[in-house]
């Protein structure tokens, strides 16, 4: 099955058409598995560019090309049969101008399955958000917090605070006005989100922002406890799998010196029982 016959149960519409519904649900995944365990239980996972801190080890997401989008994108896609899956431009693949972002955008859905997806900044990036959509590309926008700016934005800082209220808020208006049908809104001020929320026709997803955002999202070896260089403070660890692997990894390796691992158990008889 070629990628862009894949299709799950929910698209870009029936998200949009869950504000003021239910919340909703979304985690990120970079791996069919993982993409696997949250079908059923989450709205839209979201093939984020975090892919290139979480998984490559990258100290920041500006290094992520198009073609690791693109591998991981469609690993996701053979794990969903039922949530939407939402695909990040990397930095770098639509800044320039409309053209350029048609062009990687559609070959991310193209290649991947993805329904939609992702880029980051608000009033600037209106015009490029309403060139895709008039074209069949569904747009989630994603402002306050972005990533991809962290060398003008001085660092991963709270944003919308005081007098950059205003900016931010116009920056959610311009998503919207342009076709996006829901907007990220990372680490702003509780208050400021739940603003937003109110004054936006679109879902809000929250990401440190507030639980009254129409949605949530996390990076979801954060809060399985996984990925532990650091923890941002809108992170729960749900879990402590990292440290769990990490005993196990520790097990393995003490029984394998003390040539207690492979047990007869794991071994094989000169003589083929039924049981093999
Ligand atoms: O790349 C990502 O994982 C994201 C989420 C944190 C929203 O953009």
């Amino acid at each position: 099955m070629s990628a862009t016959a894949r299709k799950t149960a929910l698209n870009a519409e029936d998200i949009r058409a869950l504000k003021g519904q239910r919340p909703i649900v979304s985690l990120t995944a970079y791996t069919t598995p993982m993409a696997r365990l949250m079908d059923a239980h989450c709205d839209f996972v979201l093939v984020g560019d975090s892919v290139g801190m979480v998984l490559h080890g990258l100290p920041s997401t500006l290094g992520v090309t198009m073609d690791m989008m693109v591998m991981h994108g469609a690993a996701v896609a053979r794990g969903l049969s039922r949530a939407m899956m939402v695909i990040d431009m990397p930095f770098g693949a639509y800044e320039e101008g409309p053209a350029q972002a048609f062009r990687n955008a559609a070959r991310l859905m193209a290649e991947t399955g993805a329904a939609a997806v992702k880029l980051e900044g608000g009033v600037e990036m209106a015009e490029t958000i309403r060139f895709l959509v008039k074209r069949g590309i569904p747009v989630m926008a994603h402002i306050g917090l972005t990533p991809q700016s962290i060398n003008t934005l001085g660092g991963y800082k709270v944003q919308g605070r005081d007098e950059a209220a205003k900016p931010l808020i116009a920056d959610a208006r311009a998503v919207a006005d342009a076709g996006a049908f829901a907007v990220v809104l990372e680490k702003v001020p509780a208050s400021l989100a739940d603003q937003v929320t109110e004054i936006v026709a679109i879902p809000t997803i929250g990401i440190g922002a507030s639980a009254g955002c129409d949605g949530q999202v996390l990076v979801v070896d954060d809060m399985l406890g996984f990925f532990t260089a650091f923890k941002p403070k809108f992170v729960k660890r749900y879990a402590e799998l990292g440290p769990a692997a990490e005993e196990a990894i520790a097990d393995y390796a003490a029984e394998v010196r003390a040539r207690r691992f492979p047990a007869p158990e794991h071994t094989f008889a000169d003589l083929a029982p039924k049981t093999d």
